[in-house]
């Protein structure tokens, strides 16, 4: 430990442009769990976040809204429920909060911008594209979709636009080099390869100004252009510690950062964009960009129609702030994707917090009023587990440190539980209820409760870095003063005695299947809500219903969402289709799904010629189990949807190409 050392930690800075999700408070609660951990060992750590303001996406939400984009972003924000308040919720302790609207920003990102101009390392040229006019976006051939807009789907034109680039390919070498000589700077190992390849495939210079996009930095010296937000959104690591500008004073103390924490998808921009920026204005970089991944839910993605259950402020309040970061710390693979689901969440709650925490400090305490009033302290008689106990809580502080450097946050607490576990089977291996029962193994008795208060103790002191509302109610229970959890205090022995005081369950257990029904029916009132609101917004009234409507349709049993979703439809592209020779029903079809190409049989050559249906967006059942047909000479993957009216005339269901090949319907 090094008194003196300072560490600099950055999260990405957020998009205010929708509902910050759980998804979000991912990346900040990890960089928030590093940040007290090194501070706890007695770094000088800055700990930044912001948010990410520019852009045509806030540009037309706020439009559509009616506001100016400040006003829109400043609402999301500052205000209820909005960015700052959900981190204050979430203990969120940053040292700095940067907003890209901030006049210090912006002074220091047009400074950099025109001394990378005036240097040569930016330079005026045209952009060609293709440009969808009704959306105003540039589009390069690769990003089309059959030809036509990827957001609209209507026609584009070939067009130019003037704009100035930066040389982000002269630096292909020196970023190689960068990556070759400190292997830590891309982690986890298995995304540098990808950040590699990319660059040996040709390093394109960036386009590093817009004209068309009004709500964003201008450009100093040719202020109809706006900077390219990514120029702008990472400069924030810098501007806010006063480069380039006299709002802040610590450039010199802190950079290099430690360590950028980012989400995959941008991982990109943070080790070739953001260092070759770094490298024209000669300053150093930063040591260490993580790389982590995503939490998926039901099936790949967090989406809307699961509704409230993704929102952090209700699941906060429905299950405490720490349960939840405890969630998102342990169960997320640190680097990989991890899934996000009602039954994880509370098997978590259950079996790690209620259980082995929870129960393990209740215990303790109540045994340490029943059977001494209250206040034990070490005695000379030991029990034959006394030495595994202590050797694995005294363990526990190094090998959670070393976890914590190789950001192995999940590993971390695992080491935590994994001492928290042995004090709970030293429990049962000492049965201290039988002990009180022997006036002669008194002494034996208070020994083991001062072992498991000491074992408490250090597992608080650790756990203040994870779960800081749930450590300081620890220490209350064990009679200790917040101030003694202090990583100063993390050896065996160090409390010379204990006067606890019963508090509350730190946890309280979860009925599961009562919560999961409470759960379903809620999203079920949700959804039956929004239904009923978008019949009424376009039912027509009775008279007007076409006669063939008025039929007695065939209805199935009524099922809960959670059925549903186990079902999963995607949007796929017909690459090919043929009739099948043996079969007069049947078309054979090749299919994109999004990922890969895959086979379907289906029984609609009766209504539809093959070359009718090439190049078509159709909707799929994607997960039935695949099934062989024609004696097994075919096996077909999934099923296509249909529609048959009462008439038996069937329609395959087709959707706008607008809607890319894997778009998952929900
Ligand atoms: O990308 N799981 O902002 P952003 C895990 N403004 N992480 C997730 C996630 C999920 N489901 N959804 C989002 C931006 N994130 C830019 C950053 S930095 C100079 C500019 C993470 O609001 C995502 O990976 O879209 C990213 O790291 C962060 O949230 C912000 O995403
Ligand atoms: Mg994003």
């Amino acid at each position: 430990m090094s008194e003196n050392k300072r560490y600099y930690i950055t999260t990405p800075i957020y998009y205010p442009s929708d509902k910050l999700h759980i998804g979000h408070s991912y990346t900040t609660v990890a960089c928030d769990a590093l940040a007290r951990f090194k501070r706890m060992q007695g770094y000088d750590v800055m700990f930044l976040t912001g948010t990410d303001e520019h852009g045509q996406k806030i540009q037309d939400k706020a439009a559509d809204k009616g506001v100016t984009p400040k006003e829109y972003v400043d609402n999301i924000v500052e205000g209820e429920g909005g960015v700052k308040a959900l981190w204050k919720l979430m203990n969120v302790s940053y040292d700095r909060f940067i907003r890209t609207t901030d006049d210090c920003h912006i002074e220091s990102c047009q400074k950099i911008f025109t001394k990378l101009y005036e240097q040569g390392d930016i330079y005026k040229s045209v952009y060609k594209g293709h440009y969808c006019k009704p959306c105003e976006s540039f589009w390069t051939a690769s990003q089309l979709v059959d030809g036509k807009c990827p957001d609209c789907g209507r026609d584009v034109y070939e067009a130019e636009e003037e704009a100035y680039f930066f040389k982000t390919g002269k630096y292909a070498d020196r970023l190689l080099k960068l990556y070759e000589d400190n292997p830590q700077f891309i982690q986890p190992e298995s995304r540098k390869n990808e950040m590699i390849a990319f660059i040996k495939q040709g390093l394109q210079d960036t386009c590093v100004s817009r004209t068309t996009v009004p709500w964003g930095i201008p450009v100093p010296f040719d202020t109809k252009h706006t900077m390219y937000v990514w120029v702008d959104a990472l400069s924030n690591y810098v501007t806010a510690l006063g480069y380039g500008n006299s709002a802040y004073n610590d450039y010199d103390k802190f950079w290099p950062a430690s360590i950028h924490m980012v989400g995959k998808e941008i991982l990109r921009f943070h080790t070739i964009l953001w260092p070759a920026m770094l490298m024209a204005l000669d300053l150093p970089l930063p040591e260490r960009v993580f790389g982590h991944g995503w939490l998926l839910m039901n099936g790949g993605k967090m989406s809307k129609s699961i509704g409230n259950v993704v929102d952090p402020i209700i699941l906060c309040g429905r299950y405490g702030v720490d349960a939840i970061r405890y969630f998102l710390l342990r169960e997320i693979p640190f680097g990989n994707d991890g899934m996000f689901t009602n039954e994880a969440l509370i098997s978590r709650i259950n079996s790690d917090l209620a259980n082995d925490l929870g129960n393990l400090l209740s215990r303790t305490v109540a045994m340490c009023e029943k059977y001494f009033g209250g206040t034990v302290a070490p005695t000379a008689t030991a029990t034959d587990f006394d030495d595994d106990l202590k050797a694995i809580v005294s363990a526990m502080p190094e090998l959670v440190a070393k976890d914590m450097d190789e950001l192995l946050i999940p590993q971390a607490l695992q080491e935590i539980f994994k001492a928290i576990q042995r004090a709970n089977k030293y429990i049962d291996e000492t049965a201290p209820w039988a002990l009180a029962k022997d006036e002669s193994k008194k002494d034996e008795l208070q020994n083991v409760l001062y072992n498991l208060c000491e074992s408490l103790r250090m597992a608080a002191i650790l756990l203040n870095a994870f779960l800081p509302n749930t450590a300081p109610k620890m220490a209350e229970q064990l009679g200790m003063d917040a101030a003694e959890l202090d990583f100063a205090n993390l050896t065996w022995g160090a409390k010379t005695s204990f006067t606890v005081h019963k508090g509350e369950a730190l946890f309280p257990r979860i009925d599961v299947n009562k919560e999961l029904a409470e759960l379903a029916a809620q999203d079920a009132a949700r959804k039956a809500e929004a239904e009923a609101a978008a019949k009424a917004a376009e039912a027509p009234k009775a008279e007007e219903k076409p006669a063939e409507e008025a039929a007695e349709l065939e209805h199935l049993p009524e099922i809960t969402i959670d059925d549903f979703a186990k079902c999963e439809m995607r949007v796929v592209k017909v690459l090919e289709c043929e009739r099948v020779k043996e079969s007069k029903k049947l078309l054979l079809f090749k299919l994109f799904d999004g990922e890969r190409e895959r086979t379907i049989l289906s029984g609609i050559a009766k209504w539809y010629a093959p070359e009718d249906l090439i190049g078509k967006h159709l909707v799929i059942v994607a997960n039935l189990a695949p099934r062989p047909m024609m004696k097994g000479k075919y096996v077909s993957e999934g099923m296509i949807l249909s529609a048959e009216d009462n008439e038996g005339n069937l329609t395959v269901l087709q959707v706008s190409e607008s809607i890319k090949p894997g778009a998952q319907l929900c």
